[in-house]
């Protein structure tokens, strides 16, 4: 039996969610390239019932996240303890998604309610950090518009609503990724909605999968600081033995969709707040990456670039993943809890055999 590593390629089970056959990436059987300006609210309404709402479905699923934006007292003065520790931003939201999962009424949880309140605490989380007030949220707002101004405190120009709305949406699922799969296996067991979800932020959180947007920037920023040459320093890292991270994709061999689209918002986000550097830096690295290696930017590693460019401070960039994907991850939940079954693979075992206890007990006291 020969496996491949990591189970690439290979097909563990159906999903109606979304899929990335033919390299295009479809949620419910349309394509992100169609989908990338649709409301984020109708994306994940399509998620999560695999049809797209009526007007009036929109309008009121609209209305019942937005109105979900809220988190009960007790839990943001709990968070606000764990937000000052000196963690990673990530592990605060995996101890924060767990106390949510805690400190509310967990069988009244609905999907609706579980992706609110997420994006409530990643902002809150997010300010608590900065030593900032807490922001609430204005019900004639969208979920999309509330978030960034509930993370920056400002209230965003459409320009960047539309762009973020787009980041939001291409990052909202994608099959069977790591994080999206640990989230199945959790649900296979009968467990609750909060575990699944602090399973799958645990899976997120490293760097070879959402993870990476952060460490991108990390090279951007030391390129720039030490002025080192981009071309030397991603040279001198590989030589080393080092991946470059924002590049490279375990489904996308020729280039990722979803940094197509990406690469354009990060271009007009750069150039509105200054960072053109950021850009050409980018561009500069991407061609030498291509030409060196065939690899391609992968979703990272222009968000990285689009994230600086709404004031977040890198080590909170991961966490916008999270808020995204939480959509998907609810998805697949609640397509792996409708099918009650339990994942148990099975492996190969493929270390010492035959041996024998009191045999080699005895052999050592002779010794
Ligand atoms: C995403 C990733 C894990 C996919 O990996 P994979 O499908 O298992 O492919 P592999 O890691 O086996 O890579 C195949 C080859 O390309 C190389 N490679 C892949 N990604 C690379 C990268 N980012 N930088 C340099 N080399 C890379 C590998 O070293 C390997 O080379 P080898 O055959 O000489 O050993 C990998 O591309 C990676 O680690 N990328 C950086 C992290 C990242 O951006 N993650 C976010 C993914 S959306």
């Amino acid at each position: 039996m020969t496996l491949p590593k990591g189970l690439a390629g290979v097909v563990v089970d159906q999903t109606k969610v979304s899929s990335t056959q033919g390299a295009v990436l479809t949620y419910a059987g349309y394509s992100i390239k169609e989908l990338k300006n649709a409301p984020f609210e109708e994306v994940v309404f399509l998620l999560w019932h695999a049809r797209l709402p009526s007007a009036e479905e929109l309008n009121d699923f609209k209305k019942l996240l937005v109105s979900k934006m809220v988190l009960p007292y007790e839990t943001v003065q709990l968070m606000a303890r764990i937000a000052r520790e000196p963690q990673h931003p990530m592990s605060i939201l995996r101890t924060t998604v767990s106390l949510l999962g805690t400190t509310n009424d967990i069988e009244r949880d609905d999907p609706p309610r579980i992706l609110a309140k997420m994006l409530t605490a990643i902002a809150a989380i997010i300010r608590i950090r900065n030593d900032q007030p807490i922001k609430h949220v204005h019900k004639a707002w969208g979920v999309v518009e509330n978030f960034i101004y509930m993370f920056s405190g400002n209230r965003p120009t459409p320009e960047q609503v539309a762009q973020f709305n787009t980041v939001m949406v291409l990052h909202a699922d994608h099959e069977f990724n790591a994080s999206t799969f640990t989230a199945r296996v959790v649900a296979s067991t009968k467990s609750d909605d909060y575990s699944c979800l602090t399973a799958a932020i645990c899976a997120l959180k490293g760097s070879l999968h959402g993870g990476a947007n952060e460490q991108v920037f990390k090279m951007l920023e030391k390129i720039r600081q030490t002025g080192q040459d981009p071309i030397q320093y991603v040279a001198q890292r590989m030589a080393g033995g080092h991946k470059i991270m924002g590049f490279g994709h375990r489904v996308y061999k020729n280039g990722d969709p979803r940094a197509a689209i990406l690469r354009e918002i990060a271009r007009q986000a750069a150039h509105e707040t200054g960072n053109d550097d950021y850009f050409a830096l980018q561009e500069e690295i991407k061609d030498y990456m291509f030409k060196t290696t065939r690899l391609h930017p992968n979703v990272d590693y222009y968000t990285a670039l689009i994230y600086h460019c709404f004031n977040l401070d890198r080590q909170t960039f991961t966490t916008m993943f999270a808020a995204c994907r939480t959509a998907g991850w609810l998805a697949h939940i609640i397509e792996q809890q409708s099918e009650g079954c339990l994942i148990r693979p099975s492996s190969e075992y493929v270390g010492e055999t035959n041996r024998h206890y009191f045999a080699d007990k005895e052999e050592k006291i002779i010794d």
